[in-house]
Protein backbone atom coordinates (compact mmCIF):
# COMPACT_ATOMS: atom_id res chain seq x y z
CA UNK A 1 0.00 0.00 0.00
CA UNK A 2 1.54 3.52 -0.70
CA UNK A 3 2.14 5.39 2.23
CA UNK A 4 1.47 9.42 1.77
CA UNK A 5 4.21 12.12 1.52
CA UNK A 6 4.00 14.74 3.98
CA UNK A 7 6.78 17.22 5.29
CA UNK A 8 6.39 17.90 8.97
CA UNK A 9 8.11 20.09 11.27
CA UNK A 10 8.98 17.75 14.46
CA UNK A 11 8.77 21.30 16.74
CA UNK A 12 6.69 21.84 19.77
CA UNK A 13 5.36 25.01 18.10
CA UNK A 14 4.00 24.48 14.80
CA UNK A 15 4.61 28.31 13.53
CA UNK A 16 7.72 29.80 13.60
CA UNK A 17 6.15 33.31 13.19
CA UNK A 18 5.58 33.69 16.89
CA UNK A 19 4.99 37.07 17.88
CA UNK A 20 5.51 37.99 21.41
CA UNK A 21 3.65 40.35 23.54
CA UNK A 22 5.18 43.82 23.06
CA UNK A 23 6.16 45.42 26.66
CA UNK A 24 3.38 47.94 26.37
CA UNK A 25 1.06 44.98 26.87
CA UNK A 26 2.09 43.49 29.87
CA UNK A 27 0.98 45.04 32.52
CA UNK A 28 -2.43 46.43 31.70
CA UNK A 29 -5.24 46.76 34.75
CA UNK A 30 -8.08 44.76 34.14
CA UNK A 31 -10.53 47.53 33.56
CA UNK A 32 -8.36 49.50 31.33
CA UNK A 33 -7.74 46.44 29.16
CA UNK A 34 -11.37 45.45 29.20
CA UNK A 35 -12.40 48.67 27.82
CA UNK A 36 -9.60 49.31 25.58
CA UNK A 37 -10.50 45.55 23.62
CA UNK A 38 -14.36 46.17 23.61
CA UNK A 39 -12.98 49.65 22.10
CA UNK A 40 -11.21 47.79 19.51
CA UNK A 41 -14.58 45.61 18.78
CA UNK A 42 -16.61 48.37 18.54
CA UNK A 43 -14.12 49.84 15.50
CA UNK A 44 -13.98 46.55 13.89
CA UNK A 45 -18.01 46.24 13.98
CA UNK A 46 -18.95 42.89 11.96
CA UNK A 47 -15.25 42.47 10.49
CA UNK A 48 -14.13 40.55 13.49
CA UNK A 49 -15.83 37.54 15.41
CA UNK A 50 -14.27 36.10 18.68
CA UNK A 51 -14.70 31.92 19.30
CA UNK A 52 -14.18 30.91 22.63
CA UNK A 53 -13.52 27.38 23.58
CA UNK A 54 -14.66 26.56 27.06
CA UNK A 55 -11.53 26.14 28.37
CA UNK A 56 -10.20 29.63 28.23
CA UNK A 57 -10.04 31.95 30.86
CA UNK A 58 -13.05 34.49 31.99
CA UNK A 59 -11.29 37.19 30.84
CA UNK A 60 -10.95 35.92 27.25
CA UNK A 61 -14.74 33.90 27.11
CA UNK A 62 -16.41 37.55 28.62
CA UNK A 63 -15.26 39.05 25.31
CA UNK A 64 -16.41 36.11 23.00
CA UNK A 65 -19.06 36.40 20.57
CA UNK A 66 -19.25 32.61 20.58
CA UNK A 67 -18.47 30.02 23.46
CA UNK A 68 -18.24 26.11 23.00
CA UNK A 69 -16.62 23.05 22.65
CA UNK A 70 -14.53 21.69 19.50
CA UNK A 71 -17.21 20.65 17.33
CA UNK A 72 -19.29 23.77 18.17
CA UNK A 73 -16.72 26.00 17.75
CA UNK A 74 -15.80 24.59 14.36
CA UNK A 75 -19.27 24.51 13.11
CA UNK A 76 -19.58 28.43 14.10
CA UNK A 77 -15.96 29.00 11.79
CA UNK A 78 -17.35 27.49 9.25
CA UNK A 79 -20.21 30.05 9.21
CA UNK A 80 -18.61 32.97 10.10
CA UNK A 81 -18.53 35.69 7.42
CA UNK A 82 -16.29 37.88 9.68
CA UNK A 83 -13.20 39.10 8.01
CA UNK A 84 -11.01 37.91 11.22
CA UNK A 85 -11.71 34.94 13.15
CA UNK A 86 -10.04 35.43 16.36
CA UNK A 87 -9.54 31.95 18.02
CA UNK A 88 -9.76 31.43 21.96
CA UNK A 89 -8.46 28.23 21.84
CA UNK A 90 -5.02 26.47 20.89
CA UNK A 91 -3.08 25.66 17.95
CA UNK A 92 -5.10 22.57 16.22
CA UNK A 93 -8.66 24.11 16.89
CA UNK A 94 -7.52 28.08 15.34
CA UNK A 95 -5.75 25.69 12.38
CA UNK A 96 -9.03 23.38 11.59
CA UNK A 97 -10.97 27.08 11.32
CA UNK A 98 -8.43 28.18 9.03
CA UNK A 99 -8.75 25.38 7.16
CA UNK A 100 -12.85 25.77 7.29
CA UNK A 101 -13.28 29.56 6.55
CA UNK A 102 -12.92 31.12 2.87
CA UNK A 103 -9.52 32.17 1.48
CA UNK A 104 -10.43 35.56 2.31
CA UNK A 105 -10.99 35.47 6.13
CA UNK A 106 -8.20 35.39 8.48
CA UNK A 107 -8.14 33.27 11.48
CA UNK A 108 -5.83 34.95 14.58
CA UNK A 109 -4.31 32.61 17.27
CA UNK A 110 -3.39 35.54 19.89
CA UNK A 111 -0.71 33.88 21.40
CA UNK A 112 1.39 31.54 19.34
CA UNK A 113 2.25 29.25 21.89
CA UNK A 114 -1.32 27.84 23.00
CA UNK A 115 0.24 24.17 21.32
CA UNK A 116 -1.96 21.46 22.55
CA UNK A 117 1.05 18.42 24.16
CA UNK A 118 -1.59 15.71 23.18
CA UNK A 119 -1.62 16.80 19.42
CA UNK A 120 2.03 16.78 19.02
CA UNK A 121 2.22 12.91 20.23
CA UNK A 122 1.01 11.83 16.79
CA UNK A 123 3.16 13.60 14.04
CA UNK A 124 2.20 12.82 10.94
CA UNK A 125 5.97 11.62 9.85
CA UNK A 126 5.35 9.17 12.75
CA UNK A 127 1.79 8.15 11.93
CA UNK A 128 2.93 7.44 8.17
CA UNK A 129 5.84 4.91 8.95
CA UNK A 130 3.12 3.47 11.83
CA UNK A 131 0.92 2.59 8.68
CA UNK A 132 3.05 1.62 6.45
CA UNK A 133 3.80 -1.23 9.02
CA UNK A 134 0.86 -1.75 10.14
CA UNK A 135 -0.94 -2.00 6.77
CA UNK A 136 1.66 -4.74 5.45
CA UNK A 137 0.70 -7.18 7.77
CA UNK A 138 -3.12 -7.45 6.74
CA UNK A 139 -5.38 -7.25 3.50
CA UNK A 140 -7.97 -5.54 5.62
CA UNK A 141 -8.91 -2.11 4.97
CA UNK A 142 -8.21 0.20 8.19
CA UNK A 143 -9.69 3.42 8.10
CA UNK A 144 -7.63 6.61 10.07
CA UNK A 145 -9.46 8.43 12.44
CA UNK A 146 -8.01 11.39 13.74
CA UNK A 147 -9.14 13.34 17.07
CA UNK A 148 -9.81 17.12 16.63
CA UNK A 149 -6.63 17.32 19.00
CA UNK A 150 -4.07 16.88 15.65
CA UNK A 151 -2.56 18.84 13.09
CA UNK A 152 -3.15 19.98 9.50
CA UNK A 153 -0.78 17.58 8.02
CA UNK A 154 -2.33 14.35 10.42
CA UNK A 155 -5.53 15.34 9.36
CA UNK A 156 -5.06 15.70 5.19
CA UNK A 157 -3.00 11.59 6.06
CA UNK A 158 -6.35 10.50 7.22
CA UNK A 159 -8.07 12.12 4.48
CA UNK A 160 -5.93 10.92 2.01
CA UNK A 161 -6.27 7.12 3.18
CA UNK A 162 -10.43 7.32 3.42
CA UNK A 163 -10.62 8.44 6.82
CA UNK A 164 -12.11 11.33 8.70
CA UNK A 165 -11.66 13.94 12.08
CA UNK A 166 -13.95 13.60 15.27
CA UNK A 167 -14.26 15.55 18.16
CA UNK A 168 -15.46 14.06 21.63
CA UNK A 169 -18.79 14.74 20.79
CA UNK A 170 -18.86 12.67 17.93
CA UNK A 171 -16.36 9.95 17.84
CA UNK A 172 -18.20 7.03 18.32
CA UNK A 173 -19.99 8.09 14.71
CA UNK A 174 -16.69 8.47 13.19
CA UNK A 175 -15.84 4.89 14.55
CA UNK A 176 -19.68 4.15 12.98
CA UNK A 177 -18.71 5.50 9.50
CA UNK A 178 -15.12 4.04 9.36
CA UNK A 179 -16.79 0.14 9.97
CA UNK A 180 -19.06 1.02 7.36
CA UNK A 181 -16.19 1.96 4.80
CA UNK A 182 -13.35 -0.46 6.10
CA UNK A 183 -12.69 -3.85 8.76
CA UNK A 184 -10.40 -2.17 10.97
CA UNK A 185 -10.15 1.57 12.87
CA UNK A 186 -6.55 3.76 13.77
CA UNK A 187 -7.71 5.99 15.91
CA UNK A 188 -5.32 8.99 16.91
CA UNK A 189 -3.81 10.47 19.11
CA UNK A 190 -5.88 9.69 22.29
CA UNK A 191 -5.75 6.54 23.52
CA UNK A 192 -8.20 6.98 26.12
CA UNK A 193 -11.29 8.64 24.04
CA UNK A 194 -10.49 5.90 21.48
CA UNK A 195 -10.61 3.13 24.45
CA UNK A 196 -14.34 4.80 25.83
CA UNK A 197 -15.53 5.03 22.03
CA UNK A 198 -14.85 1.42 21.77
CA UNK A 199 -16.67 0.70 24.97
CA UNK A 200 -19.52 2.70 24.22
CA UNK A 201 -19.68 0.53 20.73
CA UNK A 202 -19.51 -2.36 22.75
CA UNK A 203 -15.75 -3.40 20.87
CA UNK A 204 -13.83 -3.48 23.91
CA UNK A 205 -12.63 -6.51 23.46
CA UNK A 206 -11.34 -5.36 19.87
CA UNK A 207 -8.58 -2.99 21.13
CA UNK A 208 -4.76 -3.05 20.72
CA UNK A 209 -2.40 -0.27 21.54
CA UNK A 210 0.37 1.28 19.53
CA UNK A 211 3.40 3.21 21.16
CA UNK A 212 5.28 4.55 18.64
CA UNK A 213 8.12 5.63 21.60
CA UNK A 214 8.67 1.78 22.69
CA UNK A 215 10.00 -0.57 20.33
CA UNK A 216 8.06 -3.50 22.72
CA UNK A 217 4.71 -1.46 22.25
CA UNK A 218 4.41 -1.59 18.49
CA UNK A 219 4.04 -5.16 17.17
CA UNK A 220 2.45 -4.77 13.69
CA UNK A 221 1.15 -8.30 13.53
CA UNK A 222 -0.99 -8.24 16.79
CA UNK A 223 -2.42 -4.52 15.48
CA UNK A 224 -3.33 -5.63 12.57
CA UNK A 225 -5.02 -9.04 13.99
CA UNK A 226 -7.43 -6.51 16.04
CA UNK A 227 -9.98 -3.86 14.97
CA UNK A 228 -9.52 -0.88 16.72
CA UNK A 229 -6.00 0.02 16.74
CA UNK A 230 -5.10 3.07 18.93
CA UNK A 231 -2.03 5.21 19.46
CA UNK A 232 -0.50 6.11 22.51
CA UNK A 233 -1.58 9.45 22.95
CA UNK A 234 -3.17 11.00 25.71
CA UNK A 235 -4.23 13.91 27.39
CA UNK A 236 -1.82 15.89 30.38
CA UNK A 237 -5.03 17.37 32.07
CA UNK A 238 -7.40 14.75 32.00
CA UNK A 239 -4.83 11.55 32.99
CA UNK A 240 -4.70 12.93 36.33
CA UNK A 241 -8.41 12.56 37.41
CA UNK A 242 -8.24 9.21 39.07
CA UNK A 243 -11.10 6.97 40.25
CA UNK A 244 -9.90 7.91 43.66
CA UNK A 245 -10.75 11.34 43.11
CA UNK A 246 -14.76 10.64 42.52
CA UNK A 247 -14.71 8.18 45.49
CA UNK A 248 -13.58 10.91 47.63
CA UNK A 249 -16.13 13.46 45.96
CA UNK A 250 -18.96 10.97 46.96
CA UNK A 251 -17.71 10.23 50.62
CA UNK A 252 -17.64 13.92 51.14
CA UNK A 253 -21.08 15.27 49.63
CA UNK A 254 -23.53 11.53 49.66
CA UNK A 255 -25.75 12.96 46.77
CA UNK A 256 -22.97 14.52 44.16
CA UNK A 257 -23.15 13.72 40.93
CA UNK A 258 -20.09 13.42 38.47
CA UNK A 259 -19.57 14.13 35.02
CA UNK A 260 -16.07 13.96 33.28
CA UNK A 261 -14.38 14.60 30.22
CA UNK A 262 -13.99 11.56 27.60
CA UNK A 263 -10.49 11.85 27.61
CA UNK A 264 -10.33 10.36 31.18
CA UNK A 265 -9.04 6.95 32.17
CA UNK A 266 -11.43 4.18 31.21
CA UNK A 267 -11.93 3.31 34.99
CA UNK A 268 -12.79 7.48 35.65
CA UNK A 269 -15.44 7.11 33.19
CA UNK A 270 -16.66 4.16 34.49
CA UNK A 271 -17.16 5.36 37.94
CA UNK A 272 -18.80 8.75 37.00
CA UNK A 273 -22.38 9.22 36.08
CA UNK A 274 -22.13 10.98 32.81
CA UNK A 275 -19.19 11.33 30.26
CA UNK A 276 -19.19 13.65 27.34
CA UNK A 277 -17.67 16.60 25.49
CA UNK A 278 -17.53 20.30 26.61
CA UNK A 279 -21.06 21.10 25.50
CA UNK A 280 -22.43 17.63 27.24
CA UNK A 281 -21.00 19.02 30.93
CA UNK A 282 -22.30 22.26 30.30
CA UNK A 283 -25.45 20.83 29.37
CA UNK A 284 -26.14 18.76 32.07
CA UNK A 285 -25.39 21.59 34.40
CA UNK A 286 -27.50 23.85 32.56
CA UNK A 287 -30.11 21.42 33.23
CA UNK A 288 -29.60 20.49 36.41
CA UNK A 289 -32.18 21.31 39.31
CA UNK A 290 -31.65 23.56 42.11
CA UNK A 291 -29.61 22.63 44.54
CA UNK A 292 -28.33 19.41 42.54
CA UNK A 293 -24.74 18.91 43.42
CA UNK A 294 -22.29 18.37 40.39
CA UNK A 295 -18.61 17.56 40.61
CA UNK A 296 -16.78 18.53 37.28
CA UNK A 297 -13.90 16.13 36.17
CA UNK A 298 -12.55 18.57 33.44
CA UNK A 299 -10.68 21.47 33.15
CA UNK A 300 -10.61 23.81 35.71
CA UNK A 301 -11.59 27.04 33.30
CA UNK A 302 -14.90 25.29 32.71
CA UNK A 303 -15.54 23.95 36.06
CA UNK A 304 -15.40 27.70 37.41
CA UNK A 305 -17.33 29.13 34.33
CA UNK A 306 -20.28 26.96 35.21
CA UNK A 307 -20.10 27.52 38.99
CA UNK A 308 -20.44 31.40 37.70
CA UNK A 309 -23.00 31.37 35.17
CA UNK A 310 -25.22 28.52 37.35
CA UNK A 311 -25.09 29.63 40.56
CA UNK A 312 -28.08 27.97 41.46
CA UNK A 313 -26.69 24.24 41.10
CA UNK A 314 -23.89 23.40 43.20
CA UNK A 315 -20.69 22.81 40.73
CA UNK A 316 -17.64 21.15 42.49
CA UNK A 317 -14.01 20.77 40.59
CA UNK A 318 -13.50 17.07 41.05
CA UNK A 319 -10.07 17.19 42.48
CA UNK A 320 -9.87 20.93 43.50
CA UNK A 321 -8.28 23.33 41.30
CA UNK A 322 -4.55 23.07 42.01
CA UNK A 323 -3.19 20.73 38.81
CA UNK A 324 -6.27 20.80 36.56
CA UNK A 325 -5.31 23.87 34.24
CA UNK A 326 -4.33 23.64 30.80
CA UNK A 327 -0.94 25.31 30.02
CA UNK A 328 -1.77 25.58 26.82
CA UNK A 329 -5.15 26.91 26.77
CA UNK A 330 -3.96 28.87 29.73
CA UNK A 331 -1.36 30.59 27.14
CA UNK A 332 -4.45 32.99 25.30
CA UNK A 333 -3.69 35.81 28.01
CA UNK A 334 -6.21 38.39 27.68
CA UNK A 335 -3.30 40.92 27.19
CA UNK A 336 -2.62 39.62 23.95
CA UNK A 337 -6.02 39.54 22.85
CA UNK A 338 -5.93 43.08 23.67
CA UNK A 339 -2.93 43.62 21.37
CA UNK A 340 -3.87 41.62 18.26
CA UNK A 341 -7.59 43.41 17.99
CA UNK A 342 -5.58 47.03 18.53
CA UNK A 343 -2.94 45.93 15.54
CA UNK A 344 -6.21 44.80 13.78
CA UNK A 345 -7.46 48.57 14.43
CA UNK A 346 -4.43 49.52 12.74
CA UNK A 347 -4.55 47.78 9.73
CA UNK A 348 -2.06 45.25 11.12
CA UNK A 349 -2.75 41.22 11.38
CA UNK A 350 -0.47 39.33 13.91
CA UNK A 351 -0.09 35.95 14.82
CA UNK A 352 -2.10 34.52 11.71
CA UNK A 353 -2.59 31.00 11.23
CA UNK A 354 -1.86 29.93 7.85
CA UNK A 355 -2.20 26.15 7.15
CA UNK A 356 0.35 24.88 4.78
CA UNK A 357 -2.25 24.79 1.17
CA UNK A 358 -0.86 21.22 0.16
CA UNK A 359 -2.32 20.31 3.68
CA UNK A 360 -5.05 22.27 3.70
CA UNK A 361 -7.28 21.13 0.88
CA UNK A 362 -7.27 17.22 2.23
CA UNK A 363 -7.44 18.08 5.96
CA UNK A 364 -10.71 19.75 4.61
CA UNK A 365 -12.07 16.48 3.45
CA UNK A 366 -11.69 15.06 6.49
CA UNK A 367 -13.20 17.83 8.42
CA UNK A 368 -16.07 18.01 6.25
CA UNK A 369 -16.45 14.14 6.51
CA UNK A 370 -16.85 14.84 10.59
CA UNK A 371 -19.24 17.83 9.50
CA UNK A 372 -21.39 15.45 7.72
CA UNK A 373 -21.68 12.35 9.90
P1 LIG B 1 -14.09 19.36 23.50
O1 LIG B 1 -14.09 18.88 22.08
O2 LIG B 1 -14.96 18.54 24.37
O3 LIG B 1 -14.39 20.82 23.53
O4 LIG B 1 -12.63 19.14 24.10
C1 LIG B 1 -11.49 19.68 23.53
C2 LIG B 1 -10.33 19.46 24.38
O5 LIG B 1 -9.25 19.90 24.10
C3 LIG B 1 -10.51 18.66 25.58
O6 LIG B 1 -9.33 18.58 26.26
FE1 LIG C 1 -4.88 19.54 24.83
FE2 LIG C 1 -5.64 18.43 27.14
FE3 LIG C 1 -5.39 21.07 26.95
FE4 LIG C 1 -7.40 19.81 25.72
S1 LIG C 1 -7.04 19.98 27.93
S2 LIG C 1 -6.12 21.41 24.84
S3 LIG C 1 -6.36 17.91 25.10
S4 LIG C 1 -3.74 19.53 26.75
Amino acid sequence: METAQFETDLSLFKYDNLEQLPPAYRDLDEDERSERIEAALDELGDDVVILGHNYQRREIVEHADFIGDSYQLSKEAANADADYVIFGGVTFMAESADIITDDNQSVILPSMEASCPMAGMAEALQVDAAWAEITAETDDDIIPITYMNSYADLKAFCAEQGGLVCTSSNAHKAFEYAFEKGDKVLFLPDKHLGTNTAHRLGMEDEIVEWDPWDPEGKDASAAAANDIILWDGYCQVHERFRESHIEEIREEHDDVNVVVHPECRREVVEAADVAGSTSTICDVVENADPGEKWAIGTEIHLANHLSRWHPEVEVLPLCGDACMDCNAMRQIDPNYLAWVLEELVEGRERNVIQVAPEEKELAQVALDRMLEI
